[in-house]
């Protein structure tokens, strides 16, 4: 947990020992305060050296220990006792010294760290402020407007930018712990005052004014919270070590750590917290998993499509330091691609102060033949099956026989493109989320015939581009785009009942949502789904013009996007869509009167009688329509866990993350509620089965609503697609 020993005859070191980031658990506090008491009491020692084992110094607070009862002693009076000491206490910081690891840190009188290593306060996003004395130390070191800033976003900051800001003393490239012992030797019974480096015996260094500072931070942390209560109690941290003397500044975080400690948004958050990790555990039914099967080496990725898609996802692997040979079939769409990607990766260079993006990475061609020696090639071009198809036969033809064959599909078959290759074992979905570069989600796709040397290629190569991927089985839609229909069918359901597109899309983002469902289809545009639905033989020539307009394949079906589309309101790009822009591809939404008339036109012409739409109703039958399609993904072994779906839905669908994810969210309003929900829902629309609770939530239910990481054991998987 934590080790003694005496270096130099007058040094303790004390090296914290809880792999695999030395988190502080109870058995480890017990161990360093006991520890450190002995050190600051051996008259035979007259300074302490504080590092990490395995060259990570502290991530914190065991976060698997929250929501449990406390036990072991707490950090706050072992910090207090170090600070305190007369003897000095040097902290040697490697790796990490995050939430409670700084708090040690800011609670020693010297940091020493070393190049690599990263600091900050992350505990906003697990809902929580620093709560062992980090709120008030911080902004006594760096002040008010620094420290709200690193605590409000929970940004950590490299050694370098912690030594401008003043957290650490000095940086170095060599040995870290060396270089504390010698400080320590030095700064033993030398006149240097330690008063004056215990932070608690500190005024904030206010460089302007505080109160100013808090009330604009107190604002724009309001307004990027999107209902996350823990940034806004940040603030409030920040402001009793701005007005109060440090004792009743600790009474205050105290108070307020205990007030967040418990919420229902701390818990989503690290729920989600350890989602993150556990997507990245994947295993398949032949008992391959992430830890017993072996990626190949990828040194050189094909890119087919320089379309939206083909665009970002180059970007992304160039950024990652990888070769891409680009390919477009015409002329003028490489060009336009061409310019697009060294746009955006000059852009990025010039953000990040680089001279130079590392175009010499990048290779763009017309010429498939070009892609003879790639290992892993990512098709995306259009959504055509047909043309699709024809481009995996012939990479067949061309890529060396071990290159791996992977599509960019957002919901076609992914076996249905394997089966005409002849390496199935070869082929896999990697699907990315639009703007590629930056949007964190790959869903990994495994379809029947994927190897798991492809599917541990594919989810390595996901985590080198900084990707959260997600192992899923193949069916329409995966998990994203399937449950993603379901809420744009209850969104359309809802305006043909009598809402506005702005009032569905206010009720969301009050909920916390990124963005209302209305603005995220103008911004992708509306003719992506028109594709679709075109595409699956929902419009078009396949349909018998008997069957009415708002009925599809035996359920509810709402035209209204179609019309939109027929009339060329595609959204952003055309300048009207839901909303209406200013011009073409504007990017202000403004709430268009003709919309409204339209609505009225057409609930008229279908005899439907428009009536006020409640927001919790908004709420209810787009989320819990969403859960009860997870349901039946767990079910059918197209997602792993529940929580591999919340991981999707926050890293791509710009769920709320203090809502934990759709699954998460069903199971912290009770199963039993949604369920009820549903069947009411059912009952006044029977015309629409997905409204239907799904069989593993009624299981769910009468198990007595087991917690999320229990459904497994009650899903019973007829068919696993994983
Ligand atoms: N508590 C418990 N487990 C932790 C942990 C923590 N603080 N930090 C990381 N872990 C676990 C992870 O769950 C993972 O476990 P697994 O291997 O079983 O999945 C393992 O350690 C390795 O973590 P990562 O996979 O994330 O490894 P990386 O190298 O990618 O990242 C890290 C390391 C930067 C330390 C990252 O894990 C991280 O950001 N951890 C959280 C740090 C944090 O939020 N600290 C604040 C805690 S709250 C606090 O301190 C309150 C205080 O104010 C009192």
């Amino acid at each position: 947990m934590a080790r003694y020993s005496r270096t130099e005859g007058t040094i303790a070191l004390i090296t914290l020992s809880n792999p695999p980031v030395n988190a502080l658990g109870a058995a480890v506090r017990r161990t360093i305060t006991d520890i450190m008491h002995r050190a600051l009491t051996d008259g035979e020692v007259k300074a302490v050296v504080l590092c990490g084992e395995n060259g990570t110094f502290c991530a914190g607070a065991d976060i698997r220990e929250f929501g449990k009862p406390p036990s072991g002693p707490a950090l706050v009076p072992l910090i207090h006792d170090m600070e305190a000491s007369e003897k000095p206490v040097v902290a040697a910081i490697e790796g990490v010294a995050l939430g409670g690891g700084l708090e040690i840190a800011l609670g020693c009188h010297y940091r020493i760290a070393h190049a690599k290593a990263r600091l900050g306060f992350p505990e906003v996003m697990l809902g929580l402020i620093p709560g062992a004395g980090g709120s008030q130390r911080l902004p006594r070191l760096i002040g008010i407007p620094a420290a709200l800033e690193l605590i409000t976003t929970g940004r950590l900051v490299s050694a370098q930018e912690a030594l401008k800001l003043g957290i650490v003393d000095q940086v170095v490239d060599g040995n870290t712990i060396e270089t504390a012992v010698k400080f320590a030797l030095n700064v033993i019974g030398v006149c240097r005052p330690l008063l004056s480096r215990r932070l608690s015996e500190r005024t904030p260094a206010f460089s302007v004014d505080a109160a100013a500072v808090l009330e604009e931070g107190m604002a724009r942390v309001k307004q990027r919270a999107r209902g996350a209560f823990a940034p806004v109690v940040c603030v409030q941290a920040l402001r009793a070590a701005a007005t109060l003397p440090y004792s009743r500044g600790m009474e205050t975080e105290e108070q307020l750590i205990n007030m967040l400690i418990d919420s229902s948004q701390a818990r989503a958050l690290q729920y989600c917290f350890f989602a993150q990790r556990n997507a990245r555990k994947w295993s398949l039914p032949s008992g391959a998993r992430w830890n017993n099967s072996k990626p190949r080496a990828v040194h050189r990725v094909g890119v087919v499509g320089l379309g939206t898609m083909g665009r970002g996802i180059t970007v992304s692997l160039v950024k990652a330091g990888i070769s891409v040979v680009a390919v477009e079939m015409e002329e003028k769409q490489m060009d336009l691609g061409m310019r697009a990607v060294l746009g955006m990766l000059e852009r990025d260079a010039q953000r990040r102060g680089d001279t130079r993006p590392p175009t010499h990475l990048l290779t763009f061609t017309l010429s498939l033949q070009q892609l003879g020696n790639v290992d892993l090639v990512i098709e995306a071009v259009f959504e055509d099956m047909a043309l699709k198809k024809r481009l995996f036969t012939e990479l067949c033809n061309v890529c060396k026989p071990s290159t791996l064959l992977c599509t960019n599909t957002s919901g076609l078959d992914v076996d249905a493109l394997a089966v005409v290759t002849h390496r199935r074992s070869l082929v896999v979905g990697m699907h990315f989320f639009a703007p590629a570069n930056v949007m964190k989600l790959l869903e990994v796709v495994c379809g029947p015939h994927s190897s798991a040397e492809a599917v541990a290629t594919a989810m390595t190569l996901g985590k080198r581009l900084g990707k959260v991927g997600v192992v899923v089985g193949n069916c329409p839609g995966f998990v994203g785009n399937r449950m993603m229909k379901l809420y744009l069918d209850q969104a359309y359901f809802l305006l043909e009942e009598g809402a506005a597109p702005e009032q569905v899309d206010q009720v969301l983002e009050e909920f916390g949502f990124t963005m209302g469902i209305f603005k995220v289809s103008d911004l992708s545009g509306l003719d992506v789904g028109w594709r679709v639905r075109k595409a699956s033989g929902l419009i078009g020539p396949d349909v018998n013009p008997k069957t009415p307009s708002r009925w599809r394949q035996g359920c509810r079906y709402s035209p209204l996007p179609d019309l939109l589309c027929e009339q060329g309101h595609l959204g952003q790009k055309s300048g009207r869509g839901w909303y209406l822009y200013e011009t073409p591809g504007g990017k202000e939404p403004k709430p268009d009167p003709a919309m409204h008339r339209f609505l009225q036109e057409y609930r008229s012409r279908y005899g439907l009688t428009p009536r006020h739409v409640h927001a919790h109703e908004v709420i209810e039958r787009c989320t819990y329509a969403m859960a009860n399609e997870g349901f039946r993904i767990l079910e059918e072994g197209i997602a792993a866990r529940a929580e591999d779906i919340d991981v999707i839905y926050v890293f791509g669908y710009g769920w709320p993350r203090h809502r934990g994810g759709p699954m998460f969210h069903a199971a912290q309003v009770g199963l039993a509620t949604v369920l009820q929900r549903l069947e009411h829902y059912h009952q006044l629309h029977p015309d629409v089965p997905h409204l239907q609770p799904s069989p593993l939530l009624q299981r769910l239910v009468e198990a007595g609503s087991p917690p999320v990481h229990h459904w497994r054991e009650h899903v019973q998987h007829l068919h696993s697609h994983l």
